[in-house]
C-alpha cells in the first residue's frame, strides 16, 4: 500500500500517471483552475502528454477533471505542450469572464533528426473557452517559420498578457541556432494575429534554452522568470542541467520594452530545494500574485516514484509572493490552506513530538542561533549559524537518492514546514527562502525533533483537500 500511504492531502498530484509543468493558472469567476502536463497513461512507453485540469474555490479543496487538452491534432502530435490562460474581463455570451489558453504544439518527426536545428515542430494554439471547461476549437497562430531565422526548433510555452493600452504581448522561450537561451517577445492587436517584436537576452549567455518564461510584476518592478537549461557548469546548479530562477529587470523598464535585457549575474533561484521546475504565476481576484510550480526536475539523479508507483509527481502549493526592499521575492504559502489545519499541538521545544499523520503544518519563531528541525530523524532542516541546509540523513531510502542543499544565511529567524505525505516545503524568514522537496518516509507516526533556541514550535495536523478526488 506504499502507493496510497504517499498520495498527498494538500498538494496537487495525479490520480494515475505522469504529471509535470503546471499550466494555464487563472482565476476565473471565482474559480481557481490549474492545469497541468499530464500523461495518465505513463509509465507506457510514448504515453500521450495533454493537459490535466483541476479546480477550487479556496486554494485548499481541489476537484480533477482529467485531461482535458489532448494531443489530437497533427500540429500537437507528440503534446500539447505548456502554456498560459488569459482571463476576457465579461467576455463570455452570459457577461461572465471567459479565458484565452495559448499552448505550444510539440511535432518530432520520425526520421534522422538532431530534434534541434531539423525535425521538431513548435507551434503556438489558441483554444478559447467561455467558462474554463468547456473548450473551443484549437486555432494555430504561429508555426517555425513565423520566428526569427536565428531561432533553432525549440520555441515553446508562451505567455500572453496585455498591457493598458489594450496591446497584446507573448513571450516565448527560445533556443538560438548558437544554443543560447532567450525569449522572444511579439506583439498583437488582437491576440490571434502576431508579430516579431524583440528578443530579450542576458548580457553574457547563460544556458541553451529558456523554458518556461514568465512575467512578474510587483509593486510595479518586472520580473522575467524562466527555466535556463546547461546550467550544470555552475557553481551553484548542484550538477543539475535545468534550473528555475527570476531576472529583475532594471528600474522602469517592461518585458515590452525593446531594449529590454537582463543581467546573467542578477538571476535568483526560486527555490533551493531538490524538486521544483516550471513555476508559473497569476493574479488573482484580490490582485495576489500567487506561483505554483512543478515539484520535480527533469533529468534529476534522483527518483520520485520509488516501489514502482503508479503515479509521479505533485505540483508546489500555491505561494503567494511579496517584493522586498532589496528587490528579491518572497513566497509564502497562501492562507487558506489554514482551512485543512486540525487542533493545535505543541512541540516539544527540544526534543521529540510525535504527530498522528504524515500530514503537517509546523512553525517555529523566535529562533536565535544554531537550530535544528529533523522529520523522522530522515530529513534534517539545519542552521549552523551560517549556512541552511536540507539534508537527507537516509538518502538511499526516505530521500530517493536526494543528498544535501545548503545555502548562505546570515540569521534564522522563523520556519514553516509544510509536511503532506511525500512532499515537504520548507520557508525560512518570512519566505525569504523556500525549499521544495519530495521524501518518502515509511514510518506511521510523523516525528519531529528540534534542537536549539526559540520562543514558539507549533504544529497543526493537515486535512485532506485532494485524496477524495484521487481515490475514488
Ligand atoms: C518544462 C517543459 C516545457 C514543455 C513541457 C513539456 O518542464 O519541458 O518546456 O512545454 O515541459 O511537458
Amino acid at each position: 500500500m506504499a502507493d496510497d500511504r504517499w498520495r498527498m492531502g494538500f498538494h496537487l498530484m495525479p490520480p494515475i500517471g505522469w504529471l509535470n509543468d503546471p499550466n494555464g493558472l487563472c482565476q476565473l469567476n471565482g474559480v481557481y483552475h490549474v492545469f497541468h502536463q499530464y500523461s495518465p497513461d505513463w509509465p507506457q512507453p510514448g504515453a500521450p502528454r495533454g493537459w490535466g485540469h483541476a479546480t477550487s474555490t479556496d486554494l485548499a479543496h481541489w476537484e480533477h477533471h482529467g485531461m482535458v487538452i489532448s494531443p489530437d491534432t497533427p500540429d500537437e502530435a507528440s503534446g500539447s505542450y505548456s502554456g498560459c490562460a488569459l482571463v476576457m474581463p465579461k467576455a463570455a455570451p452570459n457577461g461572465s469572464d471567459a479565458v484565452r489558453f495559448y499552448y505550444t504544439g510539440n511535432v518530432k518527426e520520425q526520421g534522422d533528426f538532431d530534434y534541434i536545428l531539423t525535425g521538431r515542430r513548435a507551434t503556438q494554439i489558441l483554444i478559447e473557452s467561455d467558462d474554463g471547461f468547456a473548450m473551443g476549437d484549437k486555432q494555430v497562430l504561429l508555426r517555425n517559420a513565423d520566428y526569427p531565422a536565428f531561432c533553432s526548433c525549440h520555441v515553446r510555452d508562451p505567455k500572453v498578457w496585455r498591457d493598458a493600452d489594450g496591446t497584446w504581448w507573448m513571450i516565448l522561450g527560445a533556443r538560438d541556432v548558437e544554443s543560447t537561451g532567450l525569449v522572444l517577445v511579439l506583439r498583437s492587436k488582437d491576440g490571434y494575429t502576431w508579430e516579431n517584436a524583440h528578443q530579450v537576452r542576458s548580457d553574457a549567455p547563460f544556458g541553451f534554452m529558456w523554458e518556461c518564461p514568465d512575467r512578474v510584476v510587483l509593486d510595479g518592478n518586472t520580473y522575467l522568470s524562466c527555466c535556463p537549461q546547461g546550467m550544470q557548469a555552475y557553481p551553484w546548479s548542484h550538477g543539475l542541467r535545468d534550473q528555475a530562477g527570476y531576472f529583475p529587470l532594471p528600474a522602469g523598464c517592461d518585458l515590452s520594452d525593446a531594449d529590454s535585457a537582463v543581467r546573467a549575474d542578477e538571476f535568483a533561484l526560486w527555490d533551493n530545494g531538490f524538486d521544483f521546475y516550471a513555476p508559473q504565476t497569476f493574479t488573482d481576484a484580490q490582485g495576489r500574485t500567487l506561483l505554483i510550480a512543478w515539484m520535480g526536475m527533469p533529468e534529476a539523479p534522483y527518483v520520485s516514484a520509488p516501489n514502482d508507483l503508479t503515479w509521479c509527481h505533485c505540483l508546489t502549493v500555491p505561494r503567494v509572493l511579496s517584493r522586498l526592499e532589496d528587490g528579491s521575492i518572497a513566497q509564502q504559502p497562501a492562507p487558506e490552506l489554514k482551512v485543512l489545519r486540525g487542533e493545535k499541538v505543541e512541540l516539544a521545544g527540544a526534543g521529540t513530538s510525535a504527530l498522528l499523520e504524515h500530514r503537517a503544518d509546523i512553525e517555529v519563531d523566535g529562533i536565535d542561533g544554531p537550530f535544528f528541525l529533523t522529520l523522522d530523524d530522515a530529513l534534517e532542516i539545519a542552521y549552523d549559524g551560517s549556512a541552511f541546509t536540507l539534508r537527507f540523513l537516509d538518502i538511499e531510502g526516505v530521500g530517493a537518492g536526494r543528498t544535501f542543499r545548503n545555502s548562505a544565511l546570515e540569521a534564522l529567524h522563523d520556519l514553516r514546514v509544510l509536511v503532506d505525505d511525500s512532499a515537504v516545503e520548507v520557508f525560512a524568514n518570512g519566505g525569504r527562502l523556500a525549499l521544495a522537496t519530495r521524501w518518502f518516509p515509511t514510518a506511521d507516526a510523523l516525528r519531529v525533533s528540534l534542537e536549539g533556541t526559540c520562543s514558539a514550535a507549533v504544529a497543526w495536523p493537515m486535512g485532506d483537500g485532494v485524496r477524495a478526488t484521487y481515490t475514488q
